[in-house]
């Protein structure tokens, strides 16, 4: 049966079907259930339990970008799950894309062969593109250039709630490209859904959010308070998110250079503004805005629950939108 292609819904409680393009689809009850699926997913790859949740189901992942994260951790979650992949990892080179093979004609090509595609791509708006192209199976943005990354938003609220047990009234701080950064663009959608948030926001100037969706966000009622360095940090955030400036968004190598690296998480900045409940964060890659003396600091969850919660929570996702949950 063809999807219904009237723009991209909410969720409203339903995910059967649904493409995942943004964080704007999402109440807090809608995340209420991702979470809580995710625990049960959890169980599942913890223990090694064989499932066939999606036993019969095979998804694209087609990936236009780069990715390590997103890639492996989706082509785990579906296995996990008893499904199985077509893997397209640079199309531009290994599929018919490099013959000038359009978008939208790609989308429908794979929706003949799968039951969802998840499309990464470097151009903002790409995955709306692909959701409106399909017209049978559900769209999952991994990634679309500047614009929105909704699963890793979903796996960052769950390592905080799995710190804090709250997703309200939390005081937090994001860092380093924050223009540029689709992570922060969902993960700010994501927490402004709650009441009493306050995200202190730590960039070069050159790196600020757009006043455009400054305003859109706040206009949404969370509180952004734009600093400019280390010394106007909050003590005793609950979390840190820190996060890369992104060379492949600069028009050159010298722009990058002038902004790369301005704040850098040490054990001395630890020390003096983390708390012992301030959780680290980070969406990874990291190059060189964490110093690895962290990595065991107790604090530190990107190389722990964050990347592990991101296959609990797209085995979630994927569960959820081909109804099997
Ligand atoms: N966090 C994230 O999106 O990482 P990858 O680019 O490796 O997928």
């Amino acid at each position: 049966m063809p999807k219904d292609n009237s723009g991209i819904q909410k969720i409203n409680g339903n995910f059967k079907g649904k493409d995942i393009v943004s964080l704007d689809q999402f109440s807090s009850k809608d995340i209420d259930i991702v979470l809580k699926v995710t625990k049960k997913m959890k169980t599942i790859a913890v223990n090694a339990k064989p499932s066939r949740i999606l036993a019969g189901n095979i998804v694209t992942l087609i990936f236009y970008e780069p990715s390590s994260r997103t890639f492996g951790s989706f082509a785990a979650a579906v296995k996990q799950l008893g499904g199985q992949t077509i893997e397209i990892q640079d199309p531009q080179h290994f599929s018919s894309v490099s013959k000038g093979e359009t978008l939208e004609d790609t989308m429908r090509v794979f929706e003949a062969y799968s039951d969802a595609i998840v499309i990464r791509h470097p151009v903002k708006g790409t995955a709306e593109a692909a959701a409106n192209a399909a017209f049978f199976v559900p769209i999952v943005n991994a990634g679309d250039g500047i614009g929105e990354h909704p699963t890793q938003a979903l796996l960052d609220l769950a390592t905080i709630f799995e710190k804090h047990k709250r997703l309200n009234n939390l005081t937090g701080v994001m860092a380093g490209d924050l223009l540029n950064g689709r992570t922060i663009h969902s993960l700010i959608r994501a927490l402004a859904l709650y009441k009493g948030t306050t995200l202190y926001l730590l960039s070069p100037k050159e790196l600020k959010l757009t006043r455009e969706d400054y305003n859109n966000f706040t206009s949404r009622g969370i509180k952004l308070i734009e600093i400019e360095n280390e010394t106007q940090l909050p003590k005793n955030a609950d979390f840190w998110y820190w996060t890369r400036v992104q060379k492949e968004r600069f028009s050159s190598l010298e722009e990058y250079e002038k902004v790369k690296n301005k704040f850098i998480v040490t054990p001395e900045l630890m020390k003096t503004y983390a708390g012992k409940n301030t959780i680290l964060m980070h969406p990874l890659p990291r190059v060189g805005e964490i110093l690895p003396e962290i990595d065991n600091d107790p604090r530190a969850m990107y190389l722990r629950s964050e990347v592990r919660n991101g296959m609990y929570v797209r085995m979630a996702l994927l569960a959820l939108i081909l109804g099997k949950v």
